[in-house]
């Protein structure tokens, strides 16, 4: 790979390594707050999580959470009151915008200071970079790796690529499958550089270690690089803390549905908004977006599927159903007890502590796809049930999504031995529909 990016690099003169973002918007007076809900009540708990002005970023085991306001639009005026009148609740980012300028500022310096081309996994890179990262490792790795040009278009037309990863005689279609989808929210960019590690990592150590040659000669990996690519490429040309798609809604001028909540499983029943101005807008009906229904349908196309992990930032977490209600699910404690492995392993690597616990976690969320992936609708004709995983990444609210790239490998190889486990662990004993 890196020979070839470097031959390809002296011809093209390798764009990718120098690439920064554009933005054209602006956060001026936005605030982020961080809340302790063991000091507040349900009520006041309440008021906050379902408010639509609320940008809510991070939470933690510990009962704390990150809550950004949209403090230009009027209901934030209403939100930040009462962030401010509580006790329980600090100012930790008093103005976004030089939040995110300060980070600007040192992306540049250090693109600067890049005389040669970085090595692929130290930086993020665009939507079309990506593509082309995807295309030409299948291109080397034709024995292990497969590129399928898309699985369908996103709202603006892009391409929604797949790879496939498995070695042996990868005909024989009744492989279990490991479903991963990644950059479900726009601004996680940890989540789309996280994947391009671990499939990198896979499809080269096919020939050097026996334990993931085993492995790719039993099973298969299908991985959704972009499960929003309109949101991404806006991130990169206008909104580094974009979040949502970028549909047009019908008689609202704020854009964007939060496909995170516009999954096909207990759609809009709590924890989602009807509000196409709010973070969390849950769309005009379940699966309402290109891109849910692209990627519903691809993963029904895969079966049998044993396992699926959606991959965001940032807090840390290993999260397993139910968001939409806090009742156990049936495999409660397979599910519980596979976290906790993944969460140990996690930690043996670079000592990063994750947390695992049930999605709902702090506050509920319905039409999620990691609750999608479990429910009884997306495995009819599933032989195994899959187990649905969100995870995550770093970091805990230090950086949030503006989490440097100098973190990119370090998180890419704390997962490593988790994703090994979870996909062996569920092949040996996969779950029951
Ligand atoms: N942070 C992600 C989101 O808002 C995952 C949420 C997981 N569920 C939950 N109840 N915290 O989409
Ligand atoms: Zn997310």
């Amino acid at each position: 790979m890196k020979a070839t990016l470097l031959v390809l690099c002296g011809l093209l003169a390798c764009s990718w390594a120098k690439t920064v973002p554009v933005r054209t918007v602006t956060y001026d007076g936005d605030r982020v707050f961080r809340c302790n809900s063991k000091e507040m009540s349900k009520t006041e708990l309440a008021k906050i999580f379902t408010h639509d002005a609320a940008d809510m970023w991070a939470e933690r085991a510990d009962g704390t959470f990150d809550v950004r306001t949209l403090s230009q639009q009027e209901r934030g005026a209403d939100l930040e009151a009462i962030l401010h009148s509580t006790a329980a609740c600090n100012m930790v980012i008093a103005n976004v915008e030089d939040y995110i300028a300060s980070f600007e500022a040192s992306a540049r310096v250090a693109a600067e200071k890049v005389n040669s081309p970085a090595a692929w996994h130290d930086d993020y890179h665009t939507y079309a970079e990506i593509y082309a990262w995807y295309q030409e490792l299948a291109l080397e790795h034709p024995d292990v790796l497969h590129f399928e040009s898309t699985i369908g278009e996103s709202g603006e037309g892009r391409l929604q690529p797949a790879v496939h990863i498995a070695g042996g005689s990868r005909t024989n279609s009744s492989r279990h499958r490991i479903y991963f989808q990644c950059q479900i929210h726009a601004r996680e960019w940890i989540s789309g550089a996280t994947c391009m590690y671990i499939v990198d990592y896979l499809v080269n150590s096919y020939h050097t270690d026996t334990r993931v040659r085993e492995l790719l000669d039993t099973i298969e990996f299908v991985v959704v690089p972009f499960t929003n690519p309109d949101g991404y490429t806006y991130t990169w040309n206008g909104d580094r803390l974009w979040r949502k798609n970028r549909r047009i809604n019908a008689g609202s001028t704020c854009r964007g549905v939060d496909q995170n909540r516009n999954y096909n499983s207990h759609w809009n029943e709590g924890g989602s908004s009807s509000n196409p101005c709010s973070e969390t807008y849950h769309g005009p009906g379940p699966a309402s977006e290109p891109e849910t229904q692209n990627t519903q349908n691809y993963f029904r196309e895969n079966f049998p599927i044993v396992g699926a992990i959606d991959w965001h930032s940032y807090s840390q977490l290993i999260l397993r159903p139910w968001g939409y209600t806090s009742q156990d699910s049936p495999d409660e404690s397979r599910l519980s007890s596979l976290g906790s492995t993944m969460r140990s392993l996690i930690l043996s690597v670079h000592g990063m502590s994750y947390t695992s616990q049930k999605s709902i976690g702090l506050y509920p969320t319905s039409g999620t796809a990691s609750d999608w992936f479990y429910d009884y609708e997306a495995n009819e004709g599933n032989p195994f049930r899959a187990a649905g995983y969100t995870v995550e990444l770093r970091d805990t609210g230090r950086y949030g999504f503006l989490l440097p790239p100098t973190e990119i490998i370090p998180t890419g190889q704390e997962m490593i031995p988790a994703v090994l486990e979870f996909a062996e662990s569920l092949t040996r004993d996969p779950l029951t529909n």
